[in-house]
């Protein structure tokens, strides 16, 4: 698997990507969540491609305190070879070189099985409670 930037021609393999891959929900529209990230950059928007295709995604972000995960998929094709920790390594480093002292992300409660796969990578529960506040409907 090779790693780039998303291209705006990756737009609908990588929503398929992330249906595939249990990611969609009736709250977040995908496209108009490519199309936000797109506004802050993408250099931090990862898309691997095998001779098969696009078979992995990480959308990363940092605000100045904490980097953030999004979006982290491996087409279920192609799980279990590694992937997901060459994503996860990736962006790790391009969010080293920005400063980032910490990187957070939320597992949703009804997907706890991939909490083994981060604890496997080095990431810790933080045993705090996350809150969201809504500023725009998507549903
Ligand atoms: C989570 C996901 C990205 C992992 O990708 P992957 O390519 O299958 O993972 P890897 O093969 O790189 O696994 C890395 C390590 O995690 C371990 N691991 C992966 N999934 C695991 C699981 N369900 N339970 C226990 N360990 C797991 C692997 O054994 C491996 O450990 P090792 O390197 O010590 O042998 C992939 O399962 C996925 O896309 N899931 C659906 C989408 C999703 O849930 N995304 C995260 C949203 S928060």
């Amino acid at each position: 698997m090779k790693l780039r930037p998303y291209l705006d021609s990756d737009h609908d393999d990588i929503i398929a990507l992330w249906t595939d891959c249990g990611l969609v929900v009736p709250q977040n529209n995908p496209s108009k969540d490519i199309t936000r990230k797109l506004k802050t950059g993408r250099d931090l928007f990862l898309v691997g491609e095998s001779e098969v295709g696009i078979v992995g995604s990480v959308m990363g972000g940092y605000d100045g305190h904490r980097g953030w995960i999004n979006y982290l998929a491996v087409s279920p094709s192609a799980q279990g070879l590694g992937y997901g920790r060459v994503l996860m390594e990736s962006i790790e480093a391009l969010l080293r070189e920005k400063g980032c002292p910490k990187i957070n992300l939320q597992v949703r409660n009804t997907n706890t099985k991939v909490i083994e796969f981060y604890k496997a990578i080095g990431f810790l529960d933080d045993n705090v409670v996350s809150l969201g506040k809504r500023l725009e409907f998507d549903n």
